[in-house]
């Protein structure tokens, strides 16, 4: 039989390769403490040739196994393709972040898009009344942000990118309302814009940010980031110093945990600054 403490214990995890940079874990022990809730969410290290079979037992439903959990590079598609039952936004995608057992079924959805809005609510409300978003990169993060804005009903999505033909296939995916250009078409493309958001690696990769003038943008623009380390990425610095509104990416990291913890636990958390502190002391 087993034990009492087992069976009791709603245990959830991130999945990664590697995942020992992951922070999730300290989000979801923190939120796991704050309710008083009997579970344990741990990162789980499994590489690309053992992730069929991580899912497989997480199939199988044993006791004590986990409910759910976290899916993160490089098995968010793999996640996807071996849903039962994957929710409209993963099958857009093509990719899940977050999973679970239901009846026997895995569940897969991603919130990742969620995650990126819910972050923009919460630090800049009113910021969907930009009618025109710039999007710049059109990598595996791209996706999520630019599904996200077209699901609020942002009336045109540019998405620029050094290598158009990737910009070209996200234009294509998302619909009418989203647009495609190279990278060499921001000046254009920024004008009026009341969004501004950046999902490359520009200025971290090794190479240096170009000169970007944010005053193109409309007057009550707000420019953002989808990375959190560093939490001022230099597209930020440099929005900052013109002046702009900003808005960092650590709370897309933290709200995008939301939904899973309370598919898994039964809660629903909050996103508070204890938390925002506790991520900053861990970078
Ligand atoms: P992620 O999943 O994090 O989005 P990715 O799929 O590797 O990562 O995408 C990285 C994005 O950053 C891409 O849009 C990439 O442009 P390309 O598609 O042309 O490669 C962009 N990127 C990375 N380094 C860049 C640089 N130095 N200049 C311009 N764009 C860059």
């Amino acid at each position: 039989m087993a034990d009492s403490r087992e069976t009791l214990t709603i245990n959830a995890f991130v999945v990664g390769y590697p995942i020992k940079h992951s922070r999730s874990p300290i989000i979801h022990s923190y939120w796991l403490k704050k309710f008083g809730i009997a579970g344990s969410y741990k990162a789980v290290e499994v590489s690309p040739d053992d992730f069929a079979n991580f899912i497989a037992t997480l199939k199988q439903g044993k006791p004590g196994t986990a409910v759910g959990g976290n899916v993160t590079i490089p098995h968010k598609q793999a996640a996807y393709q071996l849903a039962d039952r994957p929710d409209a936004l993963a099958e857009e995608l093509g990719a899940a972040n977050t999973v679970w057992m239901e009846e026997g079924e895995l569940h897969v959805t991603n919130t990742d898009g969620y995650g990126f809005v819910s972050n923009l609510d919460e630090r800049h409300p009113g910021w969907d009344r930009a009618e025109r978003a710039v999007v710049l990169g059109a990598g595996g993060a791209s996706r999520a942000v630019i599904q996200s804005l077209r699901d609020r009903g942002i009336a045109e999505i540019h998405v620029l990118n050094r290598t158009v033909e990737r910009a070209r296939e996200l234009a294509d995916r998302f619909g009418p309302r989203v647009f495609s250009h190279p990278q060499a078409a921001l000046y254009e493309v920024m004008q009026g814009a009341g969004l501004f958001v950046n999902t490359t690696s520009l200025g971290m990769d090794g190479t240096e940010a170009p000169h970007l003038d944010f005053s193109l943008l409309a007057a009550q623009a707000v420019v953002t980031d989808i990375v959190y380390v560093p939490l001022k990425t230099p597209i930020l610095k440099m929005a900052e110093e013109q002046g702009m509104a900003t808005v960092d990416g650590l709370g897309m990291l933290l709200h995008q945990a939301k939904p899973g913890f309370e598919r898994w636990f039964g809660k629903t958390p909050e996103v508070d600054e204890a938390l925002r502190s506790l991520i900053i002391e861990d970078m």
